[in-house]
C-alpha cells in the first residue's frame, strides 16, 4: 500500500525526521474475526504512522495538526491576536495549533464534540444548517483574520455522491469566507482530487490577491487530498 510509505521527508523543525525518536515501524495487524479487511488496514496505517506517532507524543489531538503547521510555516495563514474560524474543527488539532501560535480566539464547528481547548467557542453543528454561518458569527468578536476548512464529509463509496457533498461542503466554505473576512484576511480549505472547481477557482481569484494549491508532506501520499490557499482577501465588492 502507497499509503504505508514513509512520508517524503524534508526539514522542518515540528515534522518527524529520520533520526527522530520516532522511527517508521511496521506493526503488522492481524485479522480478526468480524473486523472488516478495510478496519484492518487502517489500522495498520495508523500504527506505523510516524505523524500519528509524533502527534500523540507531542499532545496533538490529530495527525492533521502538522498540516497546519506546514500550511502555516509556509503561508503565514494567522498571525498572533488572530480570530480564527476552524470549520470541521474536531477533533482540535488545527485549533490547538493556532491557539499555540497566538490566535486570540478560535470559533470551530463540527458535527463530532470537540473536549474544551481554552481559547475555543465551540458549535457542534452541521456546517450546512442554514443558521450555521451566524451561530458562528454570533461568536466572533468581529470579522475573522482567517478562516480555515478542513471539512472532509464521510464518504459513501459512491463517488458521484462523495465528489457532489465535498464540492458543496468546500463551496460553503468559501461563501463563509468571503461573506466574513475583514479585508486582508486568508482563507485555507482542503480540497479533493485535482483541486478547486473552475468556478470556484475563478470567484477566489477575483476576491483575494494570491490563490494557491499546496499538498503538505504531512498529507497521506495515497490521499486525493490538497489545500486551497487565498491569501489577501480584497473585500466584499458591495463594500
Ligand atoms: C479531517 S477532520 C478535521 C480534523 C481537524 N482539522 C483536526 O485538526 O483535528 C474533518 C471534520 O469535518 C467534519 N465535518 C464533515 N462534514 C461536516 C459538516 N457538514 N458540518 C460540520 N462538520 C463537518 C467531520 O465531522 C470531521 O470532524
Amino acid at each position: 500500500m502507497s499509503d504505508d510509505k514513509p512520508p517524503r521527508r524534508r526539514r522542518v523543525t515540528s515534522k518527524p525526521k529520520k533520526d527522530d525518536s520516532v522511527r517508521m515501524m511496521d506493526t503488522r495487524v492481524k485479522t480478526a474475526r468480524g473486523r472488516k479487511m478495510s478496519s484492518t488496514l487502517w489500522l495498520r496505517r495508523q500504527l506505523n504512522d510516524p505523524y500519528v506517532a509524533k502527534a500523540k507524543s507531542l499532545g496533538y489531538r490529530s495527525r492533521a495538526a502538522f498540516k497546519f503547521i506546514e500550511l502555516d510555516d509556509k503561508f503565514k495563514l494567522m498571525r498572533k491576536g488572530d480570530s480564527i474560524v476552524d470549520l470541521g474543527a474536531a477533533p482540535g488539532g488545527w485549533t490547538q495549533i493556532a491557539i499555540d501560535r497566538g490566535a486570540k480566539q478560535v470559533v470551530g464547528i463540527d458535527l463530532i464534540f470537540v473536549e474544551p481547548i481554552g481559547g475555543l467557542d465551540f458549535i457542534q453543528m452541521d456546517f450546512m444548517d442554514e443558521g450555521a454561518p451566524a451561530a458562528i458569527t454570533d461568536l466572533l468578536g468581529g470579522a475573522p483574520d482567517l478562516v480555515m476548512s478542513d471539512l472532509a464529509a464521510n464518504t459513501t463509496g459512491h463517488r458521484k455522491t462523495d465528489h457532489i457533498r465535498t464540492v458543496a461542503l468546500v463551496e460553503a466554505a468559501a461563501d463563509f469566507a468571503i461573506d466574513t473576512l475583514r479585508p486582508g484576511g486568508n482563507f485555507v480549505t482542503k480540497v479533493f482530487q485535482g483541486g478547486a472547481e473552475g468556478k470556484l477557482l475563478l470567484k477566489l481569484k477575483q476576491t483575494f490577491k494570491t490563490v494557491k494549491h499546496a499538498k503538505p508532506d504531512s498529507s497521506r501520499d495515497g490521499s486525493p487530498e490538497m489545500y486551497l490557499v487565498a491569501l489577501g482577501f480584497k473585500g466584499r465588492p458591495d463594500k
